[in-house]
């Protein structure tokens, strides 16, 4: 069992970082809610260290997210960081109250008195701020050990007790040293430093082997990267007693399902079913235009086909899936500000009777790439963008027919071509075509030519919730447009989608 470092979430944008800056120095951590209790924590010899994130409250609102404070007598290692730091204060016996000057950005400070986290450290920091209170007295039993010009108690640390505070973000690189601070809270705790991808994938095989002992499992596989590495990762443990089914719509990019098939087939030992259900789609796609009602049908007929194969197997008892730990987070606390609707393409009915087992749900994404690459899978393929379950039916405004499938398939292939060309798929973090039902006069070869009108989207973000559209060169844009008019015919006009997202969305259905 590894040691680990629990960060409390009181709600800051920041605190899955925090978990993140923990499992890069080594050691594991995970996020859970605040309202976790002090016997809680007792019962779990691992836990060797608490931290309590930042967050957008105050601590003295009547609303605020609060702690039980008998987590403060547990004898843990504990760090407050920003709101963290401010509700320890607020429960020890300080003050916290609205700063006349907020602070927000980068802020230089000064070190005043020894503190273990700032061990070696030159005594004059840069650090990123973000708050609008402040400790305006200390708790009981406190001191500070640094200080800024409108801030007194920039960070504070218990006399005999291993508790302590920072106003600041360790977590984020706008505070270069707060990687070294981190390591010191991590080593006054004494976790031991036992976290990495070789010891998750060992960990994980056992767990898994132990779990499914002869039985069978099923995964419906996607091509996409985490149904990808899920699929790796059982391959390893159990072989041939997983069967992946991969239900091809007949919507995806050009080429893609045979790409998908060629490379399980050849590259595992485990089952590879291939269900071609375009036509059934297609069928029930006809005269459709609504993107709702699209994505309901998608969702439906995509259970149904999966559904109709695994009854056609014998024996299965599990029900594998890539579900993120950003997943769980995202639907599971009660902390977090913002909460993204559910996009997956539908849940398996509960009749189906299967144990689920989600291998990687404890994983940050780009935690599962490094996972996949450690697994052997392809760069291109764990590094691919994200592609909507409901595929280019998204991409295609109003009713899909063939012809437009096929538009929407050459003209993403030439995008992306010349994406690669360029390397911008490196620093773009989506990018597609998408055909409108608008259909424009133009002149080809001296004759009228009458035809759609193809947009193309392109944007840069971090996760998907916010997004701004990427910045692309004008003679790359003009390459893109005068490839996709020569070649692919029923295009008579691109354009380029300059919204961010809010207020526009990624997708345009
Ligand atoms: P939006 O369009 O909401 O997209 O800004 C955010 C991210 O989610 C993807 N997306 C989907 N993924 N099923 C999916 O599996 C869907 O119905 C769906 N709609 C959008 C989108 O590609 C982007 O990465």
């Amino acid at each position: 069992m590894n040691d680990k470092i629990l960060v409390l979430d009181f709600g800051s944008q920041y605190n899955q970082l925090i978990v993140r800056r923990i499992r890069e120095l080594g050691v594991y951590s995970e996020l859970v809610s605040h309202e976790i209790l002090a016997t809680d924590i007792i019962k779990d010899q691992t836990i060797k260290g608490i931290i309590l994130s930042g967050g957008p409250h105050s601590v003295y609102d009547d609303d605020s997210f609060q702690i039980d404070e008998h987590i403060f007598d547990l004898n843990i290692p504990i760090l407050g960081i920003c709101y963290g730091m401010q509700l320890m204060m607020y429960k020890l016996g300080g003050k916290v109250e609205k700063s006349l000057s907020h602070e927000y950005g980068k802020t230089d400070i000064e070190i005043t008195e020894e503190n273990p986290l700032t061990k070696g450290l030159e005594k004059k920091l840069t650090v990123w701020m973000s708050h609008g209170d402040i400790v305006s007295k200390l708790g009981n039993g406190f001191i500070e050990t640094a200080t800024s010009k409108s801030t007194p108690y920039v960070m504070v640390k218990h006399v005999d007790k291993l508790l302590f505070g920072i106003q600041f973000h360790p977590e984020v690189s706008h505070t270069p040293q707060g990687i070294n601070m981190l390591n010191a809270f991590i080593d006054l705790t004494k976790a031991k430093k036992t976290w990495s991808m070789a010891q998750f994938i060992d960990f994980e095989m056992h767990k898994i082997k132990q779990i499914v002992g002869h039985k069978n499992v099923i995964l419906g596989l996607s091509g996409g990267v985490d149904s990808s590495v899920a699929a790796a990762l059982l391959d390893k443990a159990i072989g041939k007693q997983l069967t992946c089914i991969f239900v091809d719509h007949g919507l995806l990019r050009l080429n893609e399902g045979d790409e998908v098939e060629s490379y399980f087939n050849k590259n595992f030992n485990l089952n590879f079913i291939r269900v071609d259900a375009k036509n059934l789609f297609l069928d029930r796609l006809k005269n459709v235009s609504d993107p709702e009602s699209k994505r309901k049908i998608i969702g439906q007929t995509f259970i149904e086909v999966f559904e109709q194969e695994v009854s056609k197997m014998h024996h299965v008892d599990f029900l594998a899936q890539g579900t993120l730990y950003t997943d769980l987070i995202e639907s599971g606390t009660k902390s977090a500000q913002t909460i993204k609707s559910h996009h997956n393409v539908g849940g398996l009915p509960k009749h189906m009777r299967l144990s689920l087992i989600e291998p990687l749900n404890t994983l940050f994404k780009d935690e599962v790439r490094v996972l996949g690459v450690e697994l052997g899978l392809p760069k291109t393929l764990v590094n691919r963008q994200p592609f909507p379950g409901p595929g280019l039916a998204i991409r295609i405004i109003g009713e899909i027919t063939d012809e437009k499938i096929e538009i929407v398939q050459k003209s993403d292939y030439i995008l992306r071509k010349v994406f690669m060309d360029h390397k911008l798929n490196e620093s773009v973090w989506q990018y597609f075509t998408v055909l409108t039902p608008i259909k424009t006069v133009g002149v080809k070869g001296d004759q009228r030519s009458y035809e759609y009108v193809l947009a193309i989207r392109a944007v840069t973000s971090v996760d998907g919730m916010t997004a701004d559209f990427a910045h692309i060169p004008f003679d790359i844009l003009a390459t893109i447009s005068s490839q996709i008019i020569n070649e692919v015919s029923g295009v008579g006009r691109v354009v380029y989608d300059i919204t961010s997202k809010p207020p526009g969305t990624i997708e345009w259905e």
